[in-house]
């Protein structure tokens, strides 16, 4: 699918933020956990979230997506199936939250999944989960195409290599159910990681946080709740770009202090912010007394690697050298040549991309090779008053929701 972008005259607005898609992922699958009704506000309408429904409701579970009021009702099922061979799974890396779901939920595990996809990030290996799996007491065998889960599980101590997000998520899953503790050293502790914990906690798992440890003590029955999943922030951290690259933005629904790595940011570049408890401005600023940055994307509370590409195109906007550091993707750069095609001087050396502003942005044919790079190639063709041409756009709706509409309320057209 293509689109053509074009800014027709920029209009400082407001942007209501919807919910997080990496939040949504953990805590849909999750709530196959609850022996009651379970549900979810604020839950964002976007394409992975609708994938995920559709393949748990393939699998035989029952949700009801109310679209007018971002409601999701789960009711509790027991399914005994061996195989979960649905090609969709193939289609959304999230689905493996799945299988740490259906670990807890069985006494004694007997199933074969298929491998998980989702956005081409260079090599994306599920070693660290099935590592954490066979430290459970599972017997895991893959090859490829399939992951076969077999054994009786334990409570467990883990010590994470890499604060792996997914890694963290799918222990806790699995651990939901066992009525003696696990612990997870150097885990992650991303907001999306908290609010599933904090989901978890309001169905009756006990679970505690404190620095990289989570202690989970969980329990065989789950209750019935009504929660509300927490907003975007790469959404909102999209849309502050966004008003950084023009002449300003508030973006809502939101809380900032999930958002502290970037508004810091900001400001130590000269942009003006207004904060209040759920919301941020930017300020209408003078492009001269912006400066460039030096930042690396690493784990949380680091910078998210999930901004990098869209922090390339406001390099490119800002008067002198940026620097953006990626340690957490080994291969995380395809949107580079995809912005050099739009006039970005742009480069990398090792892991460390350099851009040089102030770039002429002009409009041009460019393609999508994954979610984030789309938004960033979005954000580029936003600067040009020329229309430009996005290949593969079906990325950015798995995790912008209402994109069309949002674009068109701060005056760029975006039809496909
Ligand atoms: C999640 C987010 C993604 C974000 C990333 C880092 C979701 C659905 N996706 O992805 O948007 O960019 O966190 O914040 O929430 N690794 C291994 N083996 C494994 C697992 C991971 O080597 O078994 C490596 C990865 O290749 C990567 C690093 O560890 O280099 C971090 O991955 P991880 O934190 O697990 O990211 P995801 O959960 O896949």
């Amino acid at each position: 699918m293509k689109a053509k972008i074009k800014l027709d005259k920029y209009i400082n607005n407001c942007i209501n933020i919807s919910g997080s898609k990496n939040s949504s992922l953990p805590i849909i699958c999750a709530s196959i956990l609850c022996d009651e009704i379970v549900i979810l506000k604020n839950v964002p309408l976007i394409s992975d979230v609708f994938l995920l429904i559709n393949i748990l409701k393939d699998i035989g579970y029952q949700l009801v997506l109310n679209k007018e009021d971002h409601t999701l009702t789960i009711y509790p099922s027991i399914i005994n199936k061996k195989y979960f061979h649905n090609s969709k799974i193939t289609k959304l890396r999230g689905s493996y939250y799945i299988i740490g779901c259906l670990i807890a939920k069985n006494n004694k595990s007997d199933f074969s999944f298929l491998h998980p996809g989702g956005c081409k990030l260079g090599t994306r290996p599920i070693n660290y989960h099935i590592n954490a799996f066979k430290n459970m007491g599972l017997d895991i065998k893959t090859n490829n195409k399939v992951i076969k889960v077999k054994g009786q599980i334990h409570e467990c101590i883990h010590y994470l290599d890499y604060p792996s997000v997914g890694t963290t998520i799918n222990i806790i899953l699995a651990s939901s159910k066992l009525e003696k503790e696990s612990i997870i050293y150097n885990a992650s502790i991303e907001p999306e990681v908290i609010d599933l914990c904090e989901f978890l906690k309001s169905m009756g798992v006990n679970i505690t946080i404190t620095n990289r440890i989570i202690k989970i003590k969980g329990n065989k029955y789950l209750s019935s709740t009504k929660y509300k999943i927490m907003e975007d922030r790469i959404e909102a951290g999209t849309f502050l770009i966004l008003g950084a690259l023009h002449q300003g933005i508030t973006v809502n629904n939101i809380n900032p202090s999930n958002l502290s790595f970037l508004t810091d940011l900001l400001i130590s570049c000269g942009y003006k912010l207004k904060i209040t408890s759920n919301s941020i401005t930017l300020l209408p600023f003078k492009k001269e007394d912006i400066l460039p940055f030096n930042i690396t994307l690493e784990p949380h509370p680091g910078f998210p690697t999930d901004l990098g590409p869209l922090m390339c195109v406001l390099a490119s906007q800002i008067n002198g050298i940026s620097y953006i550091k990626e340690t957490v993707f080994k291969d995380r750069f395809s949107h580079i040549d995809e912005l050099k095609k739009m006039n970005i001087d742009i480069s990398l050396n090792n892991n460390t991309i350099i851009i040089k502003g102030i770039s002429n942005v002009c409009n041009s044919q460019i393609k999508a090779q994954d979610l984030r790079c789309a938004a960033s190639l979005l954000l580029s063709a936003s600067i040009s008053s020329e229309l430009s041409t996005i290949e593969n756009i079906d990325y950015l709706f798995r995790g912008y929701e209402n994109i069309k509409y949002k674009l068109a309320s701060l005056g760029i057209d975006f039809t496909i």
